[in-house]
């Protein structure tokens, strides 16, 4: 209600010569001739502009001035005064009245102080609006800012990362060709193992990064978790016995189905899989090695269970996990692993837990849902 003001007066002469000089003046004007119609017509209409009359029986204007501005500090409120109110006047001013015009009432003064306070309420949106607008501008900044600077450092870390697969790469193939020109097979194997490991270890790198650099939809099926835990446990088997790791599969029968995105909570897996195998690799101390991948429902979730005798972690590596790039895998780790990991669990509306004791080993528990909504990571 743009030009609307809320008339009070308990004199009748004055409201009718009044109403009709504003309407001619553009307003919409209510009248009211007490206090009591005057904050009903108010919570009916919200007029900004308040024209009140100070002494009248009943509620008075400081008391309806008082009750206004108690729930809506913004209305404006200009007071009417007899000859002599002065004091009252002063009163309604420490109440945040904007104005006042004194009896016998000038219909030019009380259009100009309507002037006055329409443009303070004319200024006091634009300010609103040019806040927002640069707090908007501040905070769009401030996240281009962020993301570049993530952009940078992800830049920086796989291009050290790539260095140090190019150099394996560089020497895999080294060794193939030397092995080639002494006709030494057995050279030219390791060449060719280094090579497929350095490939492997690229491709990895870039799966994760484009996982990373776009937020995938999940692409979710009806999965049965016993068949999909026993793919995921072959894949790694093979790689956990190359290093003398008992690989122990913990789960059998049927354990349901749940609707999930195979692809993407497979590779969630095999990272966590992957980085309990490297912790036992990793382990000096422990003559032998165990990584147990246990799966089974668990109320409303299905429950995935990694625990390996591997280095186990401090409580700094244990509060860092997550954190995109964190490795202590020197050229070895990207750091990208558990970073995605966790936001495809987080993305099924799972999460993961960890514990783990140092010399000891880890668990990693993984929770989903059977069903869940997409939430955005
Ligand atoms: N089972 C574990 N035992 C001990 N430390 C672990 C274990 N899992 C993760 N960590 C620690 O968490 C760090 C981060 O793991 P993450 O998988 O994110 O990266 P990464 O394995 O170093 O590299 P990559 O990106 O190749 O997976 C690891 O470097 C390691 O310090
Ligand atoms: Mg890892």
């Amino acid at each position: 209600m743009e030009h609307a003001i809320l008339l009070v007066d308990d004199e009748e002469d004055i409201r009718d010569v009044l109403n009709v000089s504003l309407i001619d003046a553009g307003y919409r004007v209510f009248t009211a001739e007490n206090g009591k119609t005057a904050l009903d017509l108010f919570h009916r209409h919200h007029p900004p502009v308040v024209v009140s009359d100070i002494k009248m029986p009943g509620m008075d204007g400081i008391e309806l001035l008082r009750r206004i501005k108690l729930e809506s500090p913004d209305t404006e409120f200009i007071m009417i005064t007899g000859h002599g109110d002065m004091e009252l006047a002063v009163v309604s001013f420490k109440d945040q009245a904007a104005d006042f015009i004194t009896k016998p009432i000038n219909i030019d003064v009380l259009e100009i102080a309507l002037k006055k306070v329409f443009d303070k309420i004319v200024g006091r949106r634009q300010l609103r609006e040019y806040t927002e607008s640069l707090e908007r501008l501040v905070r769009e900044k401030t996240e281009l800012q962020s993301n570049l600077a993530a952009l940078g450092l992800m830049i920086g870390s796989i291009s050290h990362g790539m260095k140090g697969l190019l150099t394996g790469l560089d020497g895999g193939v080294y060794l193939m060709e030397s092995g080639l020109k002494r006709n030494n097979l057995e050279q030219v194997d390791d060449g060719l193992k280094t090579v497929r490991l350095m490939a492997e270890r690229i491709r990895k790198m870039v799966l994760d990064i484009l996982y990373h650099a776009k937020e995938r939809k999940l692409n979710r099926e009806n999965v049965d978790v016993s068949q999909f835990a026993a793919d995921t446990a072959s894949t790694i088997e093979v790689k956990m016995t190359e290093h003398q790791i008992d690989f122990v599969r913990d789960f059998s029968g049927s354990i349901g189905y749940a609707e999930i995105d195979w692809e993407s909570m497979h590779s969630a897996l095999m990272n966590i899989l992957e980085n309990a195998m490297d912790a036992c690799i990793r382990d000096t101390a422990k003559p032998s090695h165990q990584v147990i991948f246990a799966v089974r429902p668990e109320g409303d979730t299905v429950r995935f269970d990694v625990t390996d005798n591997g280095t186990g972690m401090d409580r700094e590596t244990r509060d860092r996990l997550f954190t995109l790039f964190f490795s202590s895998k020197g050229c070895k780790g990207t750091g990208l692993g558990l970073f995605v990991s966790n936001q495809i669990v987080r993305q099924h509306g799972g999460a993961i837990a960890v514990s783990s004791t140092p010399g000891h080993g880890s668990t990693f528990t993984i929770r989903v849902p059977w069903i869940a909504t997409d939430n955005p990571a």
